[in-house]
């Protein structure tokens, strides 16, 4: 198929679900799922070059993640540190800027190491922003949001009849990006997830039963074809 010609998502949000899935089916332990997945973002950040798209938020680790059993969380934090390294020249050669969102003082001292390098180094790419959503979780995120807006007030920075939902927005993870376009969830989950809580007000979703693992260009590509047919309304007629 090929990439549809106009209306492009400036901003694509995906929740890459269904790793455990595809690795169940296989009789695979679940991390061979996790880096069959990582493998997946591959084509997705190529496909997203591809658009144009200017922006591509990645659902990597939840902050309710945490909760998983401690082996497949330190197999996630090895397996996100080994891939940011490995990535990176690559990132590098696609003109790709990364950047995180999350409680990132959450992860690992070696991965916050690792993703920050990577960031440092990609910082002067101008192509697609790759933003990877890490220990996030969208409630956490107003929380911080909040605590962020009262210190501003204690401070005598601003009044709070000040606030409004364009000010909040600015004391929020995402407050350097535009709102997502178009969410994309794989392996049938109808459901959020805690991800982009205030951010995805307005969001076009589409949810596809392929596992993460296997979603591939094609898919990617699918999805923005069926975005570009839909008709956004905001709340109006
Ligand atoms: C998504 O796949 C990856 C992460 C949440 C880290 P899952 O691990 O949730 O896979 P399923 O949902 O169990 O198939
Ligand atoms: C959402 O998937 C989080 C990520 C993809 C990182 P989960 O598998 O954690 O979500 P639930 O438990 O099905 O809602
Ligand atoms: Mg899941």
């Amino acid at each position: 198929m090929a990439a549809p010609a106009q209306a492009i998502p400036r901003h694509v949000a995906i929740i890459m679900d269904g790793n455990g899935r595809w690795a169940k089916e296989r009789g695979l332990p679940r991390i061979k799922g996790h880096e069959q997945g990582a493998q997946a973002v591959r084509a997705c950040v190529e496909g997203c070059g591809d658009l144009r798209i200017e922006y591509l938020t990645l659902y990597a680790f939840s902050a309710e993640n945490w909760q998983r059993p401690r082996a497949e969380v330190m197999a996630l934090m090895r397996l996100l540190e080994r891939f940011l390294k490995e990535k990176t020249p690559e990132l590098l050669e696609k003109n790709v800027r990364l950047q995180a969102i999350g409680r990132l003082t959450d992860l690992p001292g070696a991965c916050q190491r690792q993703l920050h390098k990577s960031i440092e180094q990609t910082a002067g790419n101008n192509g697609l922003t790759l933003i990877l959503a890490l220990s996030y979780g969208g409630r956490l995120e107003i929380i911080d949001g909040i605590k962020s807006l009262l210190h501003e007030i204690e401070l005598g920075h601003i009044d709070r009849a000040m606030i409004d939902v364009e000010m909040f927005s600015k004391h929020l993870y995402t407050r350097y990006y535009p709102d997502p376009d178009l969410l994309i969830r794989t392996s049938g989950e109808m459901r959020i997830s805690n991800f982009l809580l205030w951010q995805l007000s307005y969001t076009e979703m589409y949810v596809t039963p392929k596992l993460w693992p296997d979603f591939g260009k094609e898919d990617l590509f699918a999805a923005v074809e069926e975005f570009s047919q839909r008709q956004r309304r905001y709340g109006g007629v």
